[in-house]
C-alpha cells in the first residue's frame, strides 16, 4: 500500500487557532511561532523548502525572493485579497499558482469605512484624544462641532465587492446620494436600487462631499489621488482609504490637509507599512488606523479557511476556486 506524505506547508504569520488547527489536519505544516515577518531570506527559505507557503500582506514575494530557478514551493496561498505584495508574473514563470481570499472580508471592511467617514466628519479622533488628555471643560453648545454624514454625496472610487457593499451602507443607512468611477459599471438592477449616478474620476473627485477608495493596488492606480486630484476635491471634503497605501501620494495628501485644500481624512493603510508619514501623525483633522479592515475573529477566521480550502483542492489536484495566478 502506497504512504501518502501530505504536503509541506509553510505559514507565514500566526493565524486564528481554528484556521492553523484545519491546517495542520490536513498538511504537514510549519509554523512561524514567533509571528514575526519574514525577510527576503526567511521567504526564500520557506520558497524552497515546502510544496506551499501561506502568505499574506506583509510579505514580499518580489522577482528577487522568487528566483529564476524553480523552487519547490507550486503555490502561494495568500491570507488576504489584496496581492499586491506579490510579483504575479514572476510566479507565472515559476510555474507557482498563486490564489487569494476574495469575499469573506467585504462586510467589515465595509463597516471600517463607514467608521472612518464617521470619525473624520465628527472629529472623534480628536475628540477623544481632548478627553484623555484632560482637556475637557464641560459641554457647550459650540464645542467641537463635526459635519453630519447623512444626506451628503459619497463618491466611490472602484466598485468592486467592497465598494458596492460601502454603497449599500452610505445610501440606505445615511441616505447618501452616490456618485462613483469603475472601468465596469454598475448593473441597471443596482444603479436603481442605489441610485448611482457613474462618472469620470475627476469629476467624482470634484463632485463629492466623501471620497472613498475601493481599487486594488498596481501600475495603474499608484498615485492616483494625487496633489491634482486632491485640489480637485472641495474645501470640506473628506478622503477615506481603506484600500492600500499607494493609492494616495501621502505626501500630497500632508500638504492639502495642511492649506486646508480638504478637510479631513481617515485612512487604513500606509505608503510604506508598518511607518506612517510624520506629517500625518502630525495633523489633528486625520484618523489614523492601523490596517484594521479585516480585523474581527469572524473575516480573519474564514480567510485563513479560505486560503485552507485552496490548498486542499491544489492537494487534490482540482481546479483552485480563488486562482489569481
Ligand atoms: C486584504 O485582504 O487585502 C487585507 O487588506 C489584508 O491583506
Amino acid at each position: 500500500m502506497a504512504i501518502t506524505v501530505p504536503p509541506v506547508v509553510a505559514v507565514t504569520r500566526r493565524l486564528p487557532a481554528p484556521v492553523e488547527a484545519a491546517l495542520a489536519e490536513r498538511f504537514d505544516c510549519r509554523f512561524n511561532a514567533s509571528d514575526k515577518p519574514l525577510d527576503a531570506a526567511g521567504l526564500r527559505q520557506a520558497l524552497t523548502s515546502s510544496d506551499a507557503v501561506v502568505c499574506t500582506v506583509t510579505d514580499r514575494i518580489d522577482a528577487a525572493v522568487l528566483g529564476v530557478e524553480p523552487v519547490r514551493t507550486r503555490l502561494l496561498a495568500n491570507f488576504g485579497v489584496g496581492h499586491e505584495h506579490i510579483d504575479l508574473a514572476a510566479a507565472r514563470a515559476l510555474g507557482i499558482a498563486v490564489t487569494n481570499t476574495p469575499g469573506v472580508l467585504t462586510d467589515d471592511t465595509a463597516d471600517l469605512a463607514i467608521a472612518l467617514m464617521l470619525m473624520a466628519s465628527r472629529g472623534l479622533g480628536s475628540g477623544e484624544r481632548e478627553l484623555r488628555a484632560g482637556a475637557w471643560t464641560g459641554w457647550s453648545p459650540t464645542h467641537h462641532l463635526g459635519h453630519r454624514l447623512s444626506g451628503k454625496a459619497l463618491g466611490i472610487i472602484g466598485m468592486g465587492r467592497i465598494g458596492r457593499a460601502v454603497a449599500r451602507r452610505a445610501v440606505h443607512g445615511f441616505g447618501m446620494r452616490l456618485v462613483y468611477a469603475c472601468r465596469t459599471p454598475l448593473p441597471v438592477g443596482e444603479t436603481a436600487l442605489l441610485d448611482a449616478v457613474p462618472l469620470e474620476l475627476d469629476a467624482v473627485f470634484a463632485e463629492a462631499d466623501v471620497v472613498s477608495l475601493h481599487v486594488p493596488s498596481n501600475a495603474a492606480t499608484h498615485h492616483l489621488v494625487d496633489r491634482r486630484r486632491l485640489a480637485l476635491m472641495r474645501r470640506h471634503g473628506i478622503l477615506v482609504n481603506t484600500s492600500r497605501g499607494g493609492v494616495v501620494d501621502e505626501v500630497a495628501l500632508v500638504g492639502a490637509l495642511e492649506r486646508g485644500e480638504i478637510a479631513a481624512a481617515g485612512l487604513d493603510v500606509y505608503e510604506q507599512e508598518p511607518r506612517v508619514s510624520p506629517g500625518l501623525l502630525a495633523l489633528d483633522n486625520v484618523v489614523l488606523l492601523p490596517h484594521l479592515g479585516s480585523a474581527t475573529v469572524e473575516s480573519r477566521t474564514a480567510m485563513g479557511m479560505r486560503a485552507c480550502e485552496n490548498l486542499v483542492a491544489w492537494s487534490e489536484g482540482r481546479p483552485l476556486p480563488d486562482r489569481v495566478a
